[in-house]
């Protein structure tokens, strides 16, 4: 284990640009906003200067209005489509006016990834000076979700795209995709320069991403806007996981610095909003499983996809829903001939092993179940996730994402040398 550990290491030494993380070599050369705060959880066990600078970075690309960017472009690089000119973030009159960034944003994981920096930091009086500015610029992100992005004021947020949801082409979107007619856009794709393509998402699909940035740019990335004319608006259950968790972290971090109690307040009212609707919206019975709501065309998207297990970590299902959610996981994904968890619901016809969010393992989602299912209890199930990560990463790589099947997997898939494979790999292999 130790030497996976440097191996590890060295992944994030290579990918370290002077004062942030890219996620990897070519296929993606700017700061990403979720990846950056999964590396930071890694970094802490190994370098927490590191640690501190990565999320200091990532805040610095914060807008007036609290949204924190997807991507933040601190470089000039024509190796990644779509970039800094086809977003125009500038369009926003509370756009950073330092760094070029997109106008969408990512799931919100800054909250608890400067808690897990605190948790594991040798010098935690310290860390905490240097974090406390941090949690407030968190607090202010979170300002803008609830306050924009909230619309019938249930605690729960919305994101416009699917690159908001982290989990870009999941058959989750399919359906959304099919009311949408979007143009046949001429732009040269890079990514599957790096890739093959049959890992990566087809021109269709980008085209209807293209599709949405275009219509929230005619707005100039105007939230109520966007809440009125994007085709795609939904309530994601892992989205609102992470800013359930990210509450969570605040209050936690906000008690131990003392003087926040105007804060405190605030987070346990949104929580104690968040979370009852959460339950009572994004709960399938018939599915055991949570699921997600296209507040577009008002209506369940009645899927099961690796997000649908995520509420754990944040302590929102209650013991009855949680042995449910538990049942569902081991039932369709956990059997003795697949990696735990794949993507997407491998009994779907609409399961691939191999293309991006359709089916393969991700290492930021495994951690994130991992951690949920310690929190009630799960043990033997939780580390069965922790091994069956371990096991992929040591057998093919630090790759990007992983084949469910043990049977058929040969390599791992998308991006080698992976930031936030090798910096959870590092909290899992530290976590006893
Ligand atoms: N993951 C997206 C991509 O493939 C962007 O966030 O480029």
């Amino acid at each position: 284990m130790k030497a996976l550990q440097e191996k590890a290491v060295k992944v994030l030494e290579k990918n370290w640009k002077d004062s942030f993380s890219i996620p990897c070599e070519g296929l993606y050369p700017f700061q990403w906003n979720w990846d950056s705060g999964f590396i930071a959880i890694g970094l802490a066990h190994v370098d927490m200067e590191k640690a501190i600078q990565e999320m200091e970075t990532l805040l610095n690309g914060q807008w007036d209005n609290g949204f924190l960017p997807h991507i933040i472009f601190h470089t000039e690089t024509d190796t990644y489509f779509p970039g800094a000119d086809f977003h125009c973030s500038y369009l926003h009159p509370a756009a950073s006016k330092k760094y070029k960034s997109t106008g969408m944003t990512q799931p919100p994981v800054a909250g608890f990834a400067l808690h897990e920096m605190y948790k594991n930091s040798k010098h935690q009086k310290n860390t905490l000076s240097r974090i406390a500015p941090l949690l407030d610029k968190v607090y202010k992100n979170h300002q803008y979700f609830y306050n924009h992005r909230d619309i019938h004021n249930e605690g729960l947020v919305y994101i416009y795209h699917n690159w908001e949801s982290g989990t870009d082409n999941s058959p989750l979107w399919d359906d959304i995709f099919s009311t949408m007619e979007s143009p046949d856009f001429t732009f040269e794709r890079r990514d599957t320069t790096h890739v093959d393509a049959s890992q990566r998402p087809s021109k269709k699909e980008y085209d209807h991403y293209l599709n949405i940035i275009e219509i929230a740019k005619e707005h100039n990335y105007n939230d109520e806007k966007i809440a009125q004319f994007s085709p795609f608006l939904v309530q994601d259950p892992l989205f609102n996981t992470m800013l359930i968790q990210s509450n969570a972290s605040l209050i936690e971090m906000y008690k131990i610095i003392g003087n926040n109690e105007d804060k405190i307040q605030q987070l346990e009212a949104w929580q104690q909003k968040s979370i009852p609707s959460f339950n009572k919206k994004l709960f399938n019975k018939e599915l055991g499983a949570y699921i997600h709501y296209d507040l577009r065309n008002e209506k369940p998207l009645n899927y099961i996809s690796s997000s649908s297990f995520t509420p754990l970590f944040a302590n929102i299902p209650d013991k009855e829903k949680a042995d449910i959610l538990v049942n569902t996981m081991m039932e369709k994904f956990g059997n003795d001939h697949q990696y735990l968890c794949a993507s997407f619901d491998p009994t779907s016809d609409l399961y691939n092993p191999k293309k991006y969010w359709r089916g393969p393992v991700w290492i930021n989602v495994n951690w994130i179940i991992y951690n949920g299912l310690k929190k009630y209890g799960y043990t033997t199930i939780a580390e069965r996730v922790k091994n069956d990560s371990i096991a992929l990463v040591e057998k093919f790589g630090f790759y990007e994402y992983f084949d469910a099947r043990k049977n058929e997997a040969e390599t791992g898939y998308g991006g080698n040398n992976f930031s936030w494979t090798a910096a959870l790999l590092i909290d899992m292999l530290n976590d006893n």
